[in-house]
């Protein structure tokens, strides 16, 4: 009977000490959470730290730094706005020709911003002025630049375009978003494109898809041309800045405040030496990205001090379309083309063909 109730006595005993320890951890558990402890942090450190110590092993600091890393810090996306656009930022080439323009040394290199969808203007091209690769013993190559193609069908027309690029080895495509508000980004690209893949080359023309370009008499026009600082085209000076909302080209005076834009190369189509990419890229990080890219462009030189210059013939860069003849077409550079014009395939087969352009010096279709 003694036995028994010393067994009892014991058995009440662990019983005690038993819920005893369980209240204890649940206190400590309440107070930890109460203290708002990081258990999982305790955890990684501390028991690493136990362990290591039993163990005999220096691997405290590196479980620790992977334990508890540095908390990443998010960059927010901020939207540039209505007026300026996402850039500098390092955009990737999808479709690119890295060596060809430092194989063949061009003196002269056509860029020509166009649509991904828009294969008919890139046909047209290529069948015409782009075609021309020796112009008075000066190599010319073509390129097209493209951006990134949204919405239905954009993973079909990839597929078309890198077959494209296979077959004419003329595209490059970087991975923003082509539309209109982004060809400031467009132009930029072009500029560390020249600048990292063409700089042997001497000049480069940035030209639109839907202009008539005389190759022969700009590369006229360069071989007497300034070798660096030059830039030309159709040179506006004096431009209003746009404040009426519905323009197609509004800048609100927070973006830009003056009046008047500085001197500027009409985007239609515009020359420049090919030092200048690495200096426009430069001052693209001291100057606001604006949307337009052609007064973008004008914002850059005058944050360089480099005006853009006339060219020497004020016919030569046309941006009213000039109607086509034969001597009208022989004595310029570039014009935008009628809307309503006769096939530009005819017109450059008429303008190639044989024979005097102008007949004593006249005008004649
Ligand atoms: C580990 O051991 C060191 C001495 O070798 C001691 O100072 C330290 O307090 C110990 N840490 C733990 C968590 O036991
Ligand atoms: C862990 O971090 C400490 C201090 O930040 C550093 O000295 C140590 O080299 C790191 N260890 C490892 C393995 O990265
Ligand atoms: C311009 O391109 C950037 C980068 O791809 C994109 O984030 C932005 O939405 C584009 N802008 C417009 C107006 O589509």
């Amino acid at each position: 009977m003694k036995t028994n109730r010393s067994e009892d006595v014991q058995q009440d005993k662990t019983m005690i000490q038993k819920r005893l320890i369980q209240f204890l951890f649940l206190v400590v558990l309440i107070l930890l959470i109460f203290l708002d402890v990081d258990l999982r942090h305790l955890a990684f450190t501390w028991i690493p730290k136990i362990i290591s110590n039993a163990t005999g092993a220096s691997q405290v600091s590196e479980i620790e730094n992977i334990s508890t890393p540095e908390p990443p810090t998010p960059v927010p996306y901020v939207s540039p706005g209505l007026y300026l656009v996402e850039y500098p930022y390092k955009y990737r080439f999808l479709i690119n020709e890295p060596k060809k323009c430092e194989e063949q040394k061009p003196f002269l290199v056509l860029m020509v911003p166009v649509a991904p969808h828009n294969r008919a203007h890139r046909h047209i091209i290529r069948s015409t002025w782009g075609g021309e690769s020796s112009v008075q013993g000066k190599v010319v190559k073509l390129f097209f630049l493209l951006g990134l193609q949204a919405g239905e069908g954009a993973e079909r027309l990839q597929g078309q375009l890198l077959q494209e690029s296979k077959e004419h080895q003329d595209l490059i495509q970087s991975d923003f978003l082509d539309c209109y508000k982004n060809l400031t980004i467009k132009t930029m690209v072009m500029l560390e494109w020249l600048d990292s893949h063409c700089s042997g080359a001497s000049y480069a023309m940035k030209i639109d898809s839907d202009m008539f370009l005389n190759v022969p008499n700009l590369v006229g026009m360069l071989v007497n041309a300034p070798k660096t600082n030059y830039m030309t085209g159709l040179v506006a000076r004096g431009s209003a800045v746009l404040r009426d909302r519905k323009s197609k080209w509004y800048v609100p005076v927070e973006i830009y405040s003056h009046s008047q834009y500085p001197r500027y190369a009409l985007g239609l189509g515009y020359v420049l030496s090919l030092d200048l990419p690495k200096k426009l890229v430069e001052a693209s990080r001291h100057v606001k990205a604006l949307y337009i890219e052609d007064v973008y462009l004008g914002l850059c030189m005058e944050y360089l001090g480099i005006p853009p210059t006339d060219p020497p013939s004020w016919g030569y860069f046309n941006v009213f379309p000039v109607p086509y003849s034969r001597c009208g077409y022989s004595r310029l550079i570039a014009t935008t083309t009628p809307e309503n014009n006769v096939n530009p395939l005819w017109v450059w087969k008429d303008f190639k063909r044989p024979g005097l352009h102008c007949v004593n010096g006249q005008i004649h279709t």
